[in-house]
């Protein structure tokens, strides 16, 4: 547990590393150690980038892998399991930014599912280990997942008094002055009834619409903008300055407790109803599910609606509803017996096709580029698709308003892999290819698949990709002119051709380059 704050950046274990590519089965013991040794070092120099600098370097599928290959290891070597391996701990250290908390009980993580089967056996496991029947049908809460960061609420006499991360699960940081400033966080309890000590456990989180919003605020102020909302979320609670996390658009939602001083509850349920008469928000999309139908049914239904919710989530979480059994299944390591959570696949995901716009490229090009409903896959929040050319958009038969299938795989640029017809609405519209250039409305002609602006360089569109082109790494490799600067410079009739490129510090008299943002 006691790891530095800053773990040393590792070695990079390149793809094709020959103990890397073999399958776990295939591992001699002095092979697994080694892999081994390098996944903990990577996996705790990928939490400490995640947790501590919430600026990941790789995304949730690849981070997932390295952690399901580390288990797979452990598995089948369980003499080799290391003391400082990932598996033994949650999150990572917390930072010496803020004073250090230590959680009175220990913040843990959940156990993963990927598919119905994998939350059957947990069913099953469950049942083992009450011994019960084993077509008992056992009541689990069903809850969304949210993807933020969690956070561990402390009251006293109803009172606010600290706010802390979660950190590695035992200790995190003291946040209580941000804390203070998001509105969601009831800084007084409501009603009656609650314990004189209470721990209230959820996440904090942003939505959707107000991340967008934040980024292009950061992004005209010249500031970094962040990957996706639940980095921004973690980025805002987490600064110095609490004016700061106070003006960040922060939300927060309740999933749990973790001391109470009394709590007569018998079930989870009960409870979440006692907490929310104190005023603690809850997810409205809780619910109690009786059986396993229920169950599958309740992640179907969350699986189609995640792109429509205003905020991200990366699965469900169901949790035995009886506390007695609860408390008697306990916890391993570092995950409880009594929860699992349902994941989302990490590179695809549904959402709404909203518009279609044509991009011209330097050749003249027409490429469609499908504009979504923003949703974030593997990390990232995706707003737009390539649907490359007219004989896509007609094999996917996608029309405007459809609910489509994105894929986005590693750094590719996501594409649509197909389209939900059973979810068509009525006004669904097909899109028309124009006959003219969007931009300078030349005639299009068809040059085999590919449709083409006739303009040449009357065409804006073409001039400022081929200017780009000229800059980039491919051509002259300008450093410092990238394709934003590019656009601005022609649209302001800087550079209009790439000579002009060259004449820039001859004619700064008249332009005052200095003088331009960015
Ligand atoms: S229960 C001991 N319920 O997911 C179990 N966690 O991957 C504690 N999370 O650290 C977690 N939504 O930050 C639970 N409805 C939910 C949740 C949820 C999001 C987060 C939480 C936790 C992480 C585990």
């Amino acid at each position: 547990m006691n790891q530095p704050a800053r773990p040393e950046r590792p070695e990079p274990v390149p793809p094709d590393d020959p103990i890397r590519r073999k399958p776990v089965v295939a591992l001699s013991e002095e092979e697994a150690k080694i892999e081994l040794a390098r996944l903990a070092r990577e996996i705790a120099w990928h939490d400490y980038l995640y947790y501590v600098q919430d600026r990941p370097e790789i995304s949730d599928a690849e981070y997932d892998a390295l952690r399901a290959r580390n288990t797979a290891i452990e598995r089948r070597f369980p003499h080799l399991v290391r003391p400082d391996s990932p598996s033994k701990r949650v999150g990572a250290p917390p930072s010496d930014k803020f004073p250090k908390y230590r959680h009175p009980k220990p913040m843990l993580s959940l156990e993963d599912a990927f598919s119905d089967e994998e939350v059957a056996d947990f069913f099953e496991r469950v049942r083992r280990f009450l011994g019960l029947d084993p077509t008992a049908e056992i009541e689990v809460t069903a809850e969304p997942k949210f993807d933020g960061l969690s956070i561990a609420l402390h009251y006293e006499d109803g009172r606010l008094v600290v706010a802390a991360t979660r950190g590695d699960g035992y200790e995190g940081e003291n946040v209580t002055r941000n804390a203070m400033t998001i509105g969601d966080i009831p800084k007084h309890l409501q009603g009656s009834g609650w314990p004189k000590q209470l721990e209230v456990r959820g996440e904090v989180f942003m939505m959707k619409e107000d991340f967008l919003k934040l980024n292009e605020a950061q992004k005209k102020a010249g500031k970094a903008t962040f990957a996706n909302p639940r980095n921004a979320a973690a980025g805002s609670l987490r600064q110095l300055d609490p004016s700061v996390t106070a003006a960040r658009p922060l939300r927060f939602c309740c999933w749990g407790w973790g001391v109470a001083s009394e709590w007569p509850y018998e079930t989870r349920w009960q409870a979440y109803q006692a907490l929310r008469s104190w005023g603690v928000p809850l997810s409205p999309r809780n619910r109690l599910c009786r059986s396993f139908d229920e169950v599958r049914a309740y992640f179907r239904k969350m699986e189609e609606d995640r792109a429509t919710l205003p905020f991200d989530i990366d699965g469900v979480v169901f949790k035995v509803d009886r506390l007695d059994w609860e408390r008697r299944l306990g916890e391993v390591t570092r995950v409880p017996r009594w929860a699992i959570a349902r994941k989302f696949p990490a590179h695809r995901a549904e959402t709404v096709l909203k518009a279609i716009e044509i991009q011209v490229g330097r050749t003249g090009a027409l490429t469609p580029v499908a504009k979504l409903e923003p949703v974030t896959i593997g990390g990232v929040v995706v707003q737009s698709a390539s649907l490359h050319n007219k004989g896509e958009i007609e094999r996917l038969g996608v029309m405007i308003g459809d609910t489509v299938i994105v894929e986005r795989a590693g750094d590719v640029i996501p594409h649509i892999v197909g389209v939900v017809k059973e979810k068509r609405p009525p006004d669904a519209r097909p899109f028309k290819f124009p006959n003219h250039c969007p931009v300078c409305g030349s005639l299009v002609v068809a040059d085999g698949a590919i449709l083409r602006c006739t303009g040449g360089l009357f065409c804006p569109a073409q001039r400022v990709e081929r200017l780009r082109h000229f800059v980039s790494r491919d051509a002259f490799d300008i450093e410092g002119l990238g394709e934003k600067q590019i656009q601005t410079l022609f649209e302001k009739g800087a550079i209009r051709s790439p000579a002009d490129i060259f004449t820039l510090p001859q004619r700064n008299g008249e332009i005052h380059l200095e003088t331009w943002e960015g």
